[in-house]
């Protein structure tokens, strides 16, 4: 079985191919591209969604069409086409839509090709599931991307319960936040990550992030930081070492935050087996602490698999069509919101 996936719910644009067989078989990636709009969107700060959603039209037969070459397939072997329909930025997610219910419309001329919905979240949470064939529930799941932080108890494939989230701000806009006031291009996660790696200790104290609350709360993490910075003296960010302890402290600080909350669900739930990932699993200090949590099986999945793709979205659309959920969300309509543990609804 091939199935074609899309994602197009922020700034990729990403098209790939994957040849699947049975639910719980590995699955062979034919094709995966991914193109980022980072360069475009770094003029102006941040994401701008008219941009990303003009983009994504002009990227997607491009894309597609090179996928296939690439491939080395037939548009007539493609049995299921998988697109994100949410959550993510309106126009972006209907980018992605209408161009796989157009092409489904096309290549049904001759034999039935089914159109499956996929939840972005839940393509994050399988993406370690590319690598590892033996990724079998129950397990926990530390999402943490740019526009996400939850802690999801995994039951079974279409089967979750969000047991922790953030209130305001997920981990990788902290990051990218603080990074920011560090003086780093948009995104700056990685960059401030890259940074804070090169020393082993700071001189800077922050506060640790939310002990008492039930989810994450990362808002104040940036307030503190601006403070720090405003008041002291000492605080010379042209000084890269100085820089470096600042970021140290920064990352210190939100991978404490995760650790403490996921130690919490680990031992409240008695699962022992967890799964990292989104944009924010790229990062090596957080890889290293989970490493090290006693007695727990950690999986992640490999760097361009932690970041936006389209390989997570067929693989899940794919034991969507391999399995009785097949007929998942017929109607296809776009879910800017679409929270995980409303996946069947
Ligand atoms: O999952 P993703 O590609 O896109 C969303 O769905 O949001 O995640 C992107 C986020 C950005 O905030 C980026 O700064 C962050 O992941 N990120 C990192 C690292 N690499 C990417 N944050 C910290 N350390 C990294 N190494
Ligand atoms: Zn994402």
């Amino acid at each position: 079985m091939i199935v074609l996936g899309i994602e197009t719910s922020c700034d990729e644009t990403a098209v790939a191919l994957l040849r699947m067989q049975a639910e719980d078989e590995k699955v062979e990636i034919l094709a995966e591209i991914v193109s980022s709009q980072i360069d475009l969107h770094r003029l102006y700060g941040g994401v701008v969604p008219e941009l990303a959603a003009r983009e994504h039209l002009r990227n997607l037969p491009l894309l597609y069409e090179q996928a296939v070459k690439e491939a080395k397939i037939e548009e007539a072997q493609i049995d299921c086409v998988a697109v994100t329909t949410g959550p993510g930025l309106k126009g972006c997610l209907l980018m992605g839509t209408n161009f796989s219910k157009g092409l489904v419309k096309g290549l049904s001329s001759s034999r039935n090709v089914e159109l499956v919905a996929v939840n972005h979240i839940e393509g994050h949470i399988w993406a370690a599931a590319l690598e590892n064939a033996d990724l079998k529930p129950p397990f926990l799941a530390l999402v943490v991307s740019g526009g996400h932080t939850e802690i999801v108890l995994v039951r079974d494939f279409a089967d979750y319960e969000i047991i922790a989230k953030t209130s305001d701000d997920a981990a990788g806009e902290a990051f990218d936040k603080s990074a920011y006031l560090l003086g780093f291009p948009y995104p700056g996660g990685a960059d401030l990550s890259k940074l804070a790696d090169t020393v082993t200790s700071s001189r800077f104290k922050l506060p640790k992030v939310m002990r008492e609350a039930e989810g994450f709360s990362f808002s104040g993490l940036k307030t503190a930081i601006s403070l720090l910075i405003k008041k002291q003296s000492e605080v010379d960010l042209a000084d890269n070492n100085i820089k470096a302890e600042l970021a140290y402290s920064i990352q210190d600080s939100i991978v404490d935050a995760l650790l403490y909350k996921l130690e919490i669900a680990i031992s409240k739930y008695a699962i022992r087996n967890i799964v990292l990932c989104g944009g924010v699993a790229a990062n090596r200090c957080l890889r290293a602490k989970l490493s090290k949590l006693e007695a727990c099986t950690v999986m992640f999945p490999k760097t361009e698999h932690c970041m936006d793709n389209a390989a997570m979205i067929a693989y899940v659309g794919g034991r969507r069509y391999l399995s009785s959920l097949k007929s998942f969300q017929k109607t296809l309509e776009v879910r800017p919101r679409w929270p995980i543990d409303q996946i069947n609804e």
